[in-house]
């Protein structure tokens, strides 16, 4: 197959590195989600990942936690995966570099734009720790940040669901998935497709997000190759 983009971001959420287990990283599935990674890198493709952190950590549902003191844990959080899925990565033979939005440079890069495009030109994946490194925003808006920064195609944002619905899929079995949305659609109809922030960010800077499960690893390829699957808003 031939790859329809040239240069991603994938959004990985941290619950989907804890595979089966509630919790923290099962190194098998992460593994299993760096194959696709490896035959798009392989084709050509230019990857840059945002991962989440919510297999350990989220600083919006910590209760009573100061909101910024639990945003800085969520985005340790997402540091350890961006580690894990790089560990995945080499043991595949892919070439990778991490950087952090908050500096920790003795585990990682600092985030230098420059730096990350010329490590994706390399043929490098470029996993992006830390979100934003601002507490109220989600790695969600880091995607759209790093997407825009970097000047992505598409934001593959690799997800529990198979799309977007027009409804909750998981309480409501007549929900309808959409194949694709304009924004416009997806402010409309109050569709969940990434948080407001994000959203409005992809909007304005016209990159398009490709909702789809990570259930089956490979649709990480079949996405980057144009195949049909998920939501496409845009
Ligand atoms: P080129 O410019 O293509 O040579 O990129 P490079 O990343 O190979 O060069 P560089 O000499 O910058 O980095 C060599 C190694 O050191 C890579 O594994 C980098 O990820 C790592 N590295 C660079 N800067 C830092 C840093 O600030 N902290 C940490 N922990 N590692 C770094």
């Amino acid at each position: 197959m031939e790859p329809k983009y040239k240069r991603v971001l994938l959004k990985l959420s941290g619950e989907s590195l804890a595979g089966n287990q509630k919790s923290g990283i099962d190194f098998e599935t992460v593994l299993k989600i760096c194959e696709p990674i490896k035959k798009c890198v392989d084709m050509g493709v230019e990857v840059a990942i945002v991962v989440g952190g919510g297999n350990f950590w989220r600083g919006r549902t910590s209760g009573k936690m100061d909101r910024t003191r639990a945003d800085h844990m969520g985005m340790l959080a997402t540091a350890i995966n961006a580690l894990g899925v790089c560990d995945a990565l080499e043991q595949l033979g892919v070439d990778t570099r991490v950087q952090t939005a908050i500096s920790m440079r003795e585990i990682a890069e600092p985030y230098i734009r420059g730096k990350a495009i010329r490590h994706l030109e390399k043929g490098r994946v470029v996993v992006f720790g830390c979100g934003t490194g601002n507490p109220f925003f989600s790695t969600d808006s880091a995607a759209s940040l790093r997407a825009a920064e970097i000047e992505a195609d598409i934001i593959l944002k690799a997800t529990m669901v198979d799309g977007v619905y027009d409804c909750d899929p998981k309480t409501n079995e007549n929900a309808v998935k959409y194949d694709n949305l304009s924004f416009g659609e997806v402010v409309e109809k109050q569709l969940k497709v990434m948080d407001g922030t994000a959203a409005t960010m992809c909007r304005e800077n016209d990159i398009p997000i490709l909702v789809f499960s990570i259930d089956r690893p490979m649709n990480i390829y079949d996405a980057v190759c144009g195949e049909g699957i998920g939501t496409l808003v845009n």
